[in-house]
């Protein structure tokens, strides 16, 4: 049997689309949103006027690269939750409209599943039961996986995400939004070990990164000489000003350890309780350089076997909802068309 899915992915601020044809990725192709630079962030209303503005053309190049017709599809995937509602209804009121017009059975698609999921897009794959690390934007989990379709979150962050931290953190520096890519561009020049910034104790395999961007806060606003909190910063806006211009590869490195190791230090722990030494990375911060090598260098410490999606799967894409699709059709996992987007994590 042969089966095919066209997925829409429409969570956040890319609208992307993809042909998925017996768990094979035709097409992937993803629009990126400019209109968020100048605002420092993502503007939920912004991003919803602009997935409607991309979603037909990015469907339709979507089609041609796959040499694809859009009667041939089995089931249109969607992405369901979590993630801006205003940016989730126009992928999903999408996807509805086609399921309908073509009379094809519906999917609704987890976002967090379908991170997990890219793992299972190119070879070589873990097997099951695997371990996934999944840091993004908005979210910071450990997922036990036991197969496509049955997971379960065994860690995650009680405050901010990792993609988040790596973005405030650039903002305190000065750097535009979205941070993370550039303080990865900075460390690479930058000795890791100049400054410390503590690691939170915090319970189970559970994550916490609010008290490292007040550690940072107070570090920059002192200059440097210290990260803890001071009644009276001693630093001008200016020696402010200077002390980043001058230190800004070292500052980045020290910061990216920290994110770094706070992950993996989890993962490890994860491992080690579990059992499972097949170990995946998932989401948009696993494109950082220093969590790669890091993670490599951990996997051969410990005999994991490692995987990370290629770039294009690990951030926003409709590739990665569309191979959940596909698993969800063989495990006939369908949705029907009163199915509500929601803004909300719950799996
Ligand atoms: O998965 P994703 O594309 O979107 C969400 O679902 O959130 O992740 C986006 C996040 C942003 O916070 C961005 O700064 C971060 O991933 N990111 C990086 C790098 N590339 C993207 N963070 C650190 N280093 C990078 N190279
Ligand atoms: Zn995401």
């Amino acid at each position: 049997m042969s089966v095919s899915i066209i997925a829409i992915e429409s969570s956040c601020d890319e609208t992307s689309a993809a042909v998925c044809v017996d768990g094979k990725i035709r097409s992937n192709i993803i629009a990126n949103q400019t209109v968020h630079e100048k605002y420092g962030g993502v503007v939920p209303e912004l991003a919803s006027r602009a997935h409607m503005q991309h979603i037909i053309p990015v469907l339709e190049a979507a089609l041609k690269e796959a040499a694809f017709e859009l009667k041939d599809c089995d089931a249109i995937a969607f992405t369901r939750s979590p993630g801006l509602i205003g940016s989730l209804l126009v992928g999903g009121h999408f996807a509805k409209s086609l399921a309908l017009s073509l009379n094809k059975p519906l999917i609704a698609v987890h976002h967090m599943q379908a991170h997990v999921l890219a793992n299972l897009i190119d070879d070589p794959k873990p097997s099951f039961p695997f371990l996934c690390l999944t840091v993004s934007g908005g979210h910071t989990q450990i997922v036990l996986c036991e197969s496509p379709v049955k997971m379960k979150v065994i860690g995650e962050t009680i405050d901010d995400a990792a993609g988040e931290a790596f973005d405030k953190s650039a903002k305190l520096l000065g750097l535009p939004y979205p941070g993370g890519p550039l303080i990865d561009k900075y460390a690479q020049t930058g000795n890791p070990d100049r400054f410390k910034f503590p690691e939170p104790r915090i319970q189970d395999l559970n994550f916490s990164f609010s008290g490292l961007k007040t550690s940072i806060l107070y570090f920059l606003q002192n200059a440097g000489k210290s990260n803890l909190y001071k009644e009276e910063f001693s630093a001008t806006e200016e020696e402010k000003r200077q002390f980043i211009q001058n230190n800004l590869p070292d500052i980045c490195a020290s910061i990216q350890q920290r994110i770094v190791t706070i992950l993996l230090n989890k993962l490890k722990v994860a491992s080690l309780e579990t059992g499972i030494t097949d170990i995946c990375l998932a989401g948009g911060v696993s494109a950082n350089s220093g969590l790669r090598k890091a993670f490599r260098e951990m996997a051969e410490k410990y005999h994991w076997n490692s995987f990370i999606p290629a770039f294009q799967y690990c951030t926003d894409n409709a590739g990665m909802i569309a191979i959940t699709g596909y698993y969800k059709y063989l495990a006939g996992e369908f949705s029907d068309l009163s199915t509500g987007s929601s803004a909300r994590a719950e799996w």
